[in-house]
Order: structure tokens, then sequence, then C-alpha cells
């Protein structure tokens, strides 16, 4: 597959946010990247499912929604029903991943799960074969313009190579500082799916922001090892 760039609202003007989508979109945005944070699991508080439905009403591309809550089995079906296509969890959560995994693939939604820095690639063992994407945090999750941890690049490949090991051509998300400087560092890690806030958002023009984070990331992408599994480059 191709790279895909996601840019997070998180570090867009709330108060404008129709306008901050569209610039992005006009930029080549392949995903609009929520951030839903419930002052529990992480420190921050953002928005819920009438946001998110109220995004779904203007984006044209998917809604790739990461869930930082305590309880994500309570709100899936709200946040499926609000229009994500995609719906990531973290594993640090969740005891019975299995099911919450299932559970948002029956609502019709992709379903990720998601690694905060700390916690190891083998939590995702099991489950990895069941998995539509896996999201690396590679920073603590809750706020935006965080620096990018260095060990998250190995991290990208040790996670590619468990979804390769059991056949699963799922893309590796990954989500924290990235920028110009990181993201063919990423890529070349083998991410296919960029996250970016502060990058494109606290800049003055978001949407050219988001046309050459794209182009680093597809550039990289051209030179990237051909030792990946065929289909995930
Ligand atoms: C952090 C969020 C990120 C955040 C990334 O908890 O999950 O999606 O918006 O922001 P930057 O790109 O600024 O690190
Ligand atoms: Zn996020």
């Amino acid at each position: 597959m191709s790279v895909l760039l996601a840019p997070s609202i998180l570090s867009a003007d709330f108060a404008a946010l129709g306008e901050a989508i569209a610039a992005v979109e006009r930029g080549g945005a392949d995903l609009i990247h929520v951030d839903v944070m419930d002052g529990h699991f992480v420190p921050n508080i953002t928005i819920g499912p009438p946001v998110v439905q109220a995004i779904k009403r203007i984006a044209t591309v998917p809604l790739d929604v990461h869930l930082m809550i305590t309880d994500p089995d309570r709100y899936i079906e709200a946040f499926a029903n609000a229009g994500a296509s995609m719906l990531s969890v973290h594993v640090e959560v969740l005891p019975h991943l299995h099911r919450t995994v299932h559970a948002i693939q029956a609502l019709g939604a992709k379903a990720g799960a998601v690694i905060n820095p700390s916690t190891p690639v083998i939590a995702l063992e099991q489950i990895a074969p069941d998995l539509d994407y896996v999201l690396v945090m590679s920073v603590n999750p809750g706020f935006g313009g965080q620096t990018f941890i260095p060990r998250s690049e190995s991290k990208v490949r040790e996670v590619r190579a468990l979804l390769d090991r059991c056949g699963n051509q799922a893309p590796v998300e990954i989500d924290g500082g990235i920028d110009q400087r990181t993201a063919g560092r990423v890529v070349g890690a083998g991410a296919r799916i960029l996250v970016a806030g502060s990058a494109i958002f606290h800049t003055p023009d978001p949407e050219r922001a988001t046309r050459e984070l794209k182009a680093t990331a597809r550039a990289a992408l051209s030179t990237a090892p051909a030792t990946l599994t065929p289909g995930t480059r």
C-alpha cells in the first residue's frame, strides 16, 4: 500500500474546525485523525460522539478515531454510529481486547489496537491476526506538540515483523511527533499511516504543510527497503 497521512485535529482551531478540515483535505489528507480523551486514561479532555458526528457531515475522507479513554467498550457503538470508519483502542485498558476488536468490526468499522511507548509489542501477539491496523504511540498520549521518542522507530519494525509473521498485511500507524524530520524515518521502518497534529496545524498554512509532509512520506516510501512484505509498501 501507499503511505497515508492523517492530520490530527487536536492541534487545529476548534472554533473553526470545518475550515481546518477543508484545508488539509485540499492538501491531500487521506484521513482525519480524531483524538478522544476522557481525563482518566490521559490527563486531557477533548471531544465526544456529537462532535465526531458533526465532522462526519463535512469531511470527505474517512474519520480515524483514536480512543484514549478508560472504558472504550461503553462508547464504541456511539462512535461508530457517529461516523468513525476506523476505531482504535488502547491495549493497556482492555482485559478482553479480542472481544472489543470483534465488536468494532461487527459495527462496520476497522479495528486498531494502540500501544503506548512503555507497552511491549508482545502485548499484541495473540490479537495481531485479527487487527485491521496497529497504532504505535511515539509520544505518551494526551497532548499534541510533544517530542518523538526515538525508540518508536524500532518498535514500528517489530510490529511490522509481528504482523508479517501471521500473514496480516494490516498497516502500522504512528502517532506523536511526526514532522518533516521524523516522517521519512518512520516510513523507512514500515509505518504506512502517519498522524501529524502540530506539524500541520501549528503552521501558517495547514494545506501546504499537509502537501509537503505527504510528499516527504511518499519520497521515503520510494526508497524504503524491499524486505517488507509485498503489499505493505
Ligand atoms: C496525542 C495524540 C496525537 C496528537 C499528535 O495524544 O494521540 O494524535 O494530536 O500531535 P503531534 O503530531 O503534535 O505530536
Ligand atoms: Zn492520536
